[in-house]
């Protein structure tokens, strides 16, 4: 039956797309998702029912459920994800390419029916404010109900983001678990199909998900969308899609800082965002904006404004606790999905680095028994909450602003045991470009002696939607069309002494860091220029409240000559791989390093 007569919309792109989705993929029926908290609580309920979902004590975890994926679809597969510009150099040496019309022929074939037996659920959703200059709206076809009730919470979803399209533009996201029901056969509780392809195609703006039900492969608002196509979009409108936490840092005499900050998965992005000021800031205050992806676009005044794109947390469970991160774990205290957590026999949820003993008995992240020290871990270790943003005692009452916030200075961390101080800002806006580009993590825990870096420029390696050094320069571009562009930073909280202990207490303590950093953004200090970039000294920091002596803080701030040399030096094999489409600005920049290294002393540390 045509869909053109629901009433729900006169979109006649939007039509014609179901129409020949539902055609291709043959579902029994086709559901238009309202996003109504009855219709959140029908599908619940049919989980419940159909075994996807286990309703959690209504006491201890009101309105919550838990589910259990397959064991072999846990996490987002990169090797699996595509990035189908016409041109392959469009794609860049960093992602996975096939040409766009023979992977639309090999998708079609995998759709074909793949929905038999199954609803097409129609989810339509905002990333952003609805409204907002700065937000974009998809569609979302999927199979899974799953993905449509965590799509409620992660994006604002519904009939109000139809009436907001009217008859405007939208990123069609095409998602099938694949594993379509043949008369009669008795449903898995997390349907999947082994061979999955996650495909963005930037030219069309749209994205074909297949085979998995698993976050960022399923839930196509966030990565797919949000960064790798939005990414594209933001080229060649003059934005940027980027994977950033916001949040804003008020002063005791109410003066609001907005900073975006980027880095790779588990280096704490989540702790920052909802960072609790330390004793000795009190009457400061750390509100989140977003934890994950920010939108920025340029507003009216020549300064850069960003929005959270997303309306939910997507987190990693384990790790999470009252003592790392309480405003998260109040954040999750109800109206939440868990995934791949374990079980406890009083019907509430664990999972490994939450406080407290272990329960002496649960049931595992697959459904087996389990106690503590046998089976391996309880939880996956990629294990996940999805959260509504409101739920977030530190959400930013601006949060849903359409016109975003201003962004005064970017950050960019790594996860380095050596060779890295805790904090430098950029010369310029180019140097600053440079050390985003050039941003990495240590490839594994090495025992002993430098780690190579894996490079992960911007935290966006698996999530740019096109060739790198494009983005690259694009970034470049940006600065000078901004009439104020802020200041960026490199930081690093991970540092470790000769005994192999973390040198610098992270977490809320972090905030000594962020003050410096509001400070410098806004000009009222000044900074010592070391080889690396501008520093501060030991009296710049505000310290009140923790015991760290100078002398400490000198050998966190170190630089030494031979690793900066060698770092310039391995950067040329990240570079290389770009050929003529690097910028030639990147090159300039790791010269400049390199010279400014070998004229440094052999160690170098802000007191001398
Ligand atoms: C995430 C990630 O899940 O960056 O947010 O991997
Ligand atoms: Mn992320």
């Amino acid at each position: 039956m045509s869909t053109a007569s629901t009433g729900r919309t006169t979109n006649q792109r939007l039509l014609t797309w179901i129409d020949e989705m539902a055609a291709l993929c043959k579902p029994d029926a086709t559901h238009w998702c309202d996003g109504t908290r009855g219709e959140y609580d029908r599908l619940c309920a049919l989980m419940v029912e159909g075994g996807t979902f286990i309703a959690l004590n209504a006491d201890k975890r009101p309105g919550s459920f838990l589910a259990r994926s397959n064991p072999d679809d846990v996490a987002r597969v990169e090797d699996r994800t595509f990035i189908c510009s016409r041109n392959e150099d469009d794609a860049g040496p960093t992602n996975n390419w096939v040409d766009p019309d023979e992977m639309k022929a090999r998708l079609s074939s995998l759709f074909d029916g793949a929905m038999r037996g199954r609803t097409m659920y129609v989810v339509p959703f905002s990333m952003g404010p609805l409204g907002s200059p700065i937000a974009h709206i998809g569609v979302q076809i999927s199979d899974s109900p799953y993905v449509a009730v965590n799509m409620r919470i992660m994006t604002r979803m519904g009939q109000q983001v139809l009436d907001a399209l009217g008859d405007g533009d939208f990123v069609p996201c095409l998602h099938s678990v694949g594993a379509p029901l043949e008369d009669g056969a008795a449903d898995d509780p997390w349907p999947c199909h082994p061979e999955k392809y996650i495909v963005h195609f930037p030219e069309d703006r749209s994205i074909w998900s297949f085979g998995s039900g698993y976050g960022g492969n399923a839930l196509l608002g966030k990565k797919c969308f949000a960064l790798r196509i939005a990414s594209a979009m933001a080229r060649d409108e003059g934005w940027l899609a980027e994977h950033m936490l916001i949040v804003g840092i008020e002063s005791p005499d109410g003066e609001k800082t907005y900073i975006a900050a980027a880095f790779p998965s588990a280096c704490g992005k989540t702790n920052l965002a909802m960072l609790i000021p330390p004793a000795g800031f009190e009457g400061w205050k750390v509100w989140t904006v977003g934890d994950d992806i920010a939108w920025i676009k340029p507003g009216p005044d020549g300064r850069l404004y960003a929005i959270n794109p997303e309306a939910g947390y997507f987190g990693v469970a384990p790790g999470t606790s009252m003592e790392s991160n309480p405003v998260a774990m109040r954040t999750l205290a109800r109206e939440s999905i868990f995934t791949n957590v374990a079980l406890t026999d009083d019907g509430d949820v664990w999972w490994e680095g939450m406080e407290g003993e272990p329960p002496p008995h649960a049931i595992d992240w697959r459904g087996r028994e389990w106690a503590p020290g046998a089976n391996g871990p309880a939880a996956h270790p990629n294990s996940r909450f999805t959260a509504p943003v409101t739920q977030c005692p530190s959400l930013d009452p601006v949060w849903d602003d359409p016109a975003g916030v201003p962004i005064s200075a970017f950050l960019f961390g790594g996860r380095l045991s050596h060779g890295f101080p805790l904090v430098y800002q950029a010369f310029d806006w180019r140097h600053g470009v440079y050390l985003a580009a050039t941003m990495g993590s240590e490839a594994t825990a090495a025992a002993v002696g430098q780690a190579a870096i894996r490079r992960d420029p911007m935290a966006m390696l698996p999530f740019c939607g096109y060739n790198m050094a494009d983005y690259w320069r694009h970034w470049f571009n940006l600065g000078e069309t901004v009439d104020v562009a802020p200041a960026i930073f490199r930081v690093n909280w991970f540092r470790k002494d000769d005994s192999g202990a973390f040198m610098w207490p992270g977490f809320g303590q972090n905030m000594r860091v962020l003050k410096w950093i509001v400070d410098r953004a806004r000009g009222r200090i000044d900074a010592l220029e070391s080889p690396f970039g501008l520093v501060p000294r030991y009296r710049d920091l505000h310290w009140k409240g923790l015991d760290y002596p100078a002398e400490r803080f000198g050998a966190l701030m170190e630089i030494d000559r031979g690793a900066g040399v060698a770092d310039a030096e391995d950067q040329r094999a990240l570079f290389g791989q770009f050929g003529a489409r690097l910028p030639d600005e990147m090159e300039h920049q790791r010269r400049a390093l390199a010279e400014r290294m070998a004229a440094a002393p052999e160690v170098w540390r802000p007191d001398e």
